[in-house]
């Protein structure tokens, strides 16, 4: 049957159809469930109530004609027809699992999880690839998208906020993938310096920084827990303070009073209606911020959110995809000369030294677990490289068979730039970033000498040879 026609006979009734029929009868009950349940009737229930009605049934279905079982598992199999018809199917039982993190589905019957930090395959399996194209069409069609040949990879997001990504083949070879990340906890920085991402010392000096208003970026790989550790740092912001906050899909979680929180939207089925984080970076500077909070810059927001950052709003945090203190800067260096707005190199680094008070690296270690690797001031020459000045880094001892990670972290006096800002805004500087910085380490952040290729050719057009190209 064709990809088309599978999804449109899913999103035809309410309930799931069965596919297979398992020993345990699941499947006969499931086609019974939707011979006897009134549909008409049950659209008309809260969730709750659905769910209770379908248990109700499914219980008296058993009693009458089901196999002999006893309580537990008769209590699992009316949960699992109940899920399947529901729900999400197999993925309930991971969703309802505090501790699983992460939820990958590699086709119908390859399902993996990540638990601390480890991933683990787990015996769960569709009935078969209809039931996870279902499952599929399930998930995304709550935010008004769809999946199909013509738009094989959707972003979506779950009701309790797990942020789903959907790939189907032709684009996957191995079927149907569905990625699912657990809506992530929210951490106080008394709990990240608990599990060792970072050490007390490291944590008065970062409140010190976010109280005095210094911009910082927190930058890793995926998954390194940038979002995380940018929620631990916005519970430092003043109370009296109104903040803003932009993001692709909303994951922060706030705790003042005074939020606003913007989410950008994806073009519709029609491909009409998006609404990028660029425009709401925009839109948020007219909205009197004491503090804008960017979840992530990917794309030509980053010159916007940097113009900001220059001019009044400092304090801002944001966090960047990529693999050093190094790398983050000539990626915002990058990002900020994909905008459409025809800006010279070398006024774009100097957005960025204006910007850009402290980089904070995080990394996910071979033993699973996120750390803060280095935190950074970028000091600002007038011209040339960056220079980026270590202030605390993590100092790993060789890693055994185990895997595990042990090492501590060393600290270096504070740079004078930033401890003057400190100094001004009447917070107190940490004794361990106290004194001379002789010998503390330095490097040039070499930047990129050229622009990318891509780039230089983008900015060097005339803006009518690039209108034309548009038409
Ligand atoms: N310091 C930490 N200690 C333990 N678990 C963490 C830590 N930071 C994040 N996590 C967990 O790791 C997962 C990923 O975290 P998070 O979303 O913050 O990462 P991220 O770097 O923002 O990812 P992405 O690149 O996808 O935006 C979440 O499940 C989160 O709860
Ligand atoms: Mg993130």
């Amino acid at each position: 049957m064709a990809l088309r026609d599978r999804i449109e006979r899913a999103r035809g009734s309410g309930v799931a159809k069965p596919e297979v029929v398992e020993r345990d009868g699941a499947g006969m009950l499931r086609s019974r469930l939707v011979e006897e349940v009134d549909l008409a009737e049950l659209l008309q229930l809260n969730p709750t109530q659905r769910r209770a009605r379908l248990e109700r049934i499914v219980h008296r279905m058993l009693r009458e004609d089901g196999p002999v079982l006893g309580d537990e598992q008769r209590r699992a199999l009316v949960r699992r027809v109940v899920d399947e018809a529901l729900g999400l199917g197999v993925l309930e039982p991971l969703l309802g699992d505090e501790s699983v993190t992460e939820i990958m589905v590699n086709g119908p019957d390859d399902v993996w999880i990540e638990r601390a930090g480890r991933l683990e395959r787990v015996d769960s399996a569709f009935a078969g690839e209809e039931q996870l194209y279902q499952t599929i069409d399930r998930i995304v069609s709550t935010v008004n998208r769809r999946v199909d040949e013509s738009s094989p990879m959707v972003d979506a997001r779950l009701p309790g906020g797990e942020r789903v990504n959907v790939i189907i083949p032709p684009l996957s070879l191995k079927g149907p993938i569905i990625t699912i990340r657990r809506f992530p906890k929210p951490y106080t920085i008394d709990q990240l310096t608990e599990v060792g991402t970072l050490d007390r010392d490291l944590a008065a000096l970062l409140e010190a920084c976010v109280r005095g208003r210094l911009s910082m970026v927190i930058s890793g790989g995926t998954g390194a827990g940038k979002t995380t550790l940018l929620n631990a740092l916005s519970g430092f912001i003043p109370g009296r303070e109104r903040i803003i906050t932009v993001e692709d899909s909303a994951e922060l979680q706030l705790q003042q009073p005074h939020v606003i929180s913007l989410e950008a939207r994806p073009a519709n089925v029609e491909g009409r209606g998006e609404v990028r984080i660029r425009d709401l970076v925009r839109n948020s500077l007219r909205m009197r911020p004491d503090r804008i909070i960017v979840g992530e810059v990917r794309g030509p927001e980053t010159l916007d959110m940097l113009q900001a950052m220059n001019t009044g709003h400092d304090g801002s945090l944001v966090t960047v995809h990529a693999n050093s203190a190094e790398d983050a800067v000539v990626r915002l260096e990058t990002l900020a000369s994909m905008s459409d707005v025809m800006i010279p190199f070398e006024a774009v680094r100097q957005q960025i030294r204006g910007a850009v008070h402290v980089i904070v690296q995080l990394e996910r270690g071979p033993d699973g677990r996120r750390r803060i690797v280095e935190v950074a001031g970028l000091a600002s020459p007038r011209r040339g490289a960056f220079k980026l000045q270590t202030i605390a880094r993590f100092q790993s001892e060789p890693i055994g068979p185990e895997r595990e990670v042990s090492g501590r972290f060393e600290h270096y006096p504070l740079p004078d730039a930033l401890r003057r800002a400190l100094m001004f805004a009447g917070e107190h500087l940490p004794a361990a970033f106290e004194g001379k910085r002789e010998d503390a380490p330095e490097r040039e952040a070499e930047g990129q000498e050229t622009l990318p290729a891509a780039a230089v050719a983008a900015a060097t057009r005339s803006r009518a040879e690039r209108d034309s190209e548009g038409s």
